[in-house]
């Protein structure tokens, strides 16, 4: 009898993608809600030719290690992949892919949620409600910002901030500025948007969100002198990951009023303690990275990471490559 793969799944994932798994290969997943404690990933990943991973897990040089020579693949159940040491996985010859695409509408509409939210006061008017202190009809009460025919700045202008920018331009009539290392001519044609530095990207945008991949040179862009240099009006959005910016300087700068709010999707760390000081704040509103919590996106990236892995296994190209 053929010898199946040994694999591991570092959570539950949906059936469309897990029910491929289980049928093609000899599959360990881990059961619990919560990630697998470092220890007992290290264990759990030894002898096995293909991992599913989630952006919880550190996949690093140890984690290589701790497989063994015979790893193959390694599936991300995401489109993320900063959890990944993907030049290490290169080197060793191990293939890494993602999720991308069936997640793009969902967290553009998540942004989109959080930029009105935080415009709008929402988080704040919802705890007044909870809180009994709705007490009449208020002329000058839970004044928020407007949307349409403002200036939308997306810092990294891939598929996910295209699908912002495109909303918000058709939808709510704005300008589009963008950052970006690269030109998007089809924003440009499309949408208007304008390809712009990054000071005047800061100082003439009512709404900065960004979608940037996090590395090394994109870690902390949004850092005090970032939010100096944004609209006191200005609303910042970030669904992409939480260490793009300096969260310290974000709890200031809304603090001070240096920037009116903000809408979070991600955070650093995640999860943000119940505690954390930026939870005190009434102009920013956090939600726990739940931006491709929809049906199809969820399906959709167990689906890729399922033929992926599968892909992986038998030596061919991913149907998502990262390297
Ligand atoms: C989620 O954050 C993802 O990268 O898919």
């Amino acid at each position: 009898m053929e010898q199946r793969a040994k694999v591991f799944v570092t959570r539950r994932i949906p059936a469309a993608g897990i029910d491929k798994i289980r049928q093609a290969c000899n599959a360990d997943i881990w059961p619990d809600p919560l990630p697998p404690p470092r220890e007992e990933l290290l264990r759990r990943v030894a002898g096995c030719h293909g991992i599913v991973t989630l952006l919880t897990d550190r996949v690093d040089a140890e984690l290589m290690d701790a497989a063994g020579p015979q790893l193959k693949v390694i599936s991300n159940f995401a489109v993320g992949y900063n959890n990944i040491d993907v030049a290490e996985a290169t080197r060793r010859g191990i293939r890494v892919g993602n999720t991308p695409g069936v997640l793009t509408e969902a967290t553009a509409d998540m942004a989109f949620a959080l930029l009105i939210a935080a415009a709008r006061r929402l988080g704040e008017a919802q705890q007044y409600v909870r809180d009994g202190k709705w007490k009449t009809w208020e002329p000058e009460g839970h004044i928020g910002m407007d949307l349409v025919g403002k200036t939308l700045g997306v810092v990294g202008m891939g598929r996910i901030g295209y699908a912002l920018a495109r909303r918000c331009h058709f939808g709510w009539q704005m300008r589009v500025l963008y950052f970006d290392r690269v030109r998007n001519e089809e924003a440009e044609k499309q949408l208007g948007a304008e390809r712009v530095e990054w000071e005047r990207l800061l100082g003439e945008s009512d709404f900065i969100s960004v979608h940037a991949d996090l590395n090394e040179s994109t870690r902390g862009m949004f850092n005090a002198d970032a939010f100096r240099k944004m609209k006191p009006t200005a609303v910042f959005v970030n669904t992409a990951r939480g260490p793009l910016h300096v969260q310290q300087d974000l709890y200031e700068a809304l603090k001070n009023r240096q920037i009116f709010a903000a809408g979070l999707d991600v955070t650093d760390p995640e999860p943000l303690p119940p505690d954390d000081p930026l939870l005190e704040l009434p102009n920013v509103i956090v939600v726990p990275h739940i931006a491709s919590a929809t049906v199809s996106s969820r399906n959709g990236m167990a689906e890729i990471a399922a033929d992926n892995l599968l892909l992986g296994l038998a030596g061919k190209p991913l149907r998502c490559p990262v390297n």
